[in-house]
């Protein structure tokens, strides 16, 4: 009488294994609108036009049009600031950024934390 609930079960984990882990292909900007929200409109404001924190619709224009994406990374998870006694800004993901995600950097893998990666995708949907 059980059996057919295991194999349920058994199959919804299957399931689950040939998803695999997260790559590149499944970021999206939404989850990055929901972290943004979440962890920065504090301070950047609701529509990342600034407040507290810089404007953060103009980093494209203010670096000749091309979103500076391994930058603003570093920026958003403090890799690019470290020490710095005058930063303002709260490293993001102190605590984890959870899964991460393979991208070819030049031609080589280097792995992302997805969070980041969905940050970044937000930000530079909102370039102005
Ligand atoms: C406590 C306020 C505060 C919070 C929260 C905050 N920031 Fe910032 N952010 C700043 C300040 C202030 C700066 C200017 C540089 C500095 O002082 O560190 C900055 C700078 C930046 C920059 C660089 C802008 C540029 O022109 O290069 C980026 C990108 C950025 N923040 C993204 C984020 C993201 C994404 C989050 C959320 C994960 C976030 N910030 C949360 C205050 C904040």
């Amino acid at each position: 009488m059980r059996t057919p609930a295991a194999l349920a079960v058994l199959l919804s984990l299957c399931a689950c294994q040939v998803d695999g882990p997260p790559t590149e292909a499944d970021i999206d900007a939404t989850r990055g609108a929901a972290l943004f929200a979440q962890n920065c409109a504090s301070c950047h404001g609701a529509d990342a036009t600034g407040g507290l924190g810089p404007d953060l619709t103009g980093i494209a224009a203010r670096n000749g049009g091309t979103f500076p994406r391994d930058r603003v990374m570093a920026q958003i998870d403090g890799l690019g600031r470290h020490g710095d006694p005058d930063a303002v800004m709260p490293e993001f993901g102190a605590a984890g950024m959870g899964d991460t995600v393979v991208v070819e950097e030049n031609g080589i893998g280097v792995p992302v934390p997805a969070d980041l990666l969905a940050l970044a995708a937000f930000l530079e949907g909102v370039q102005g």
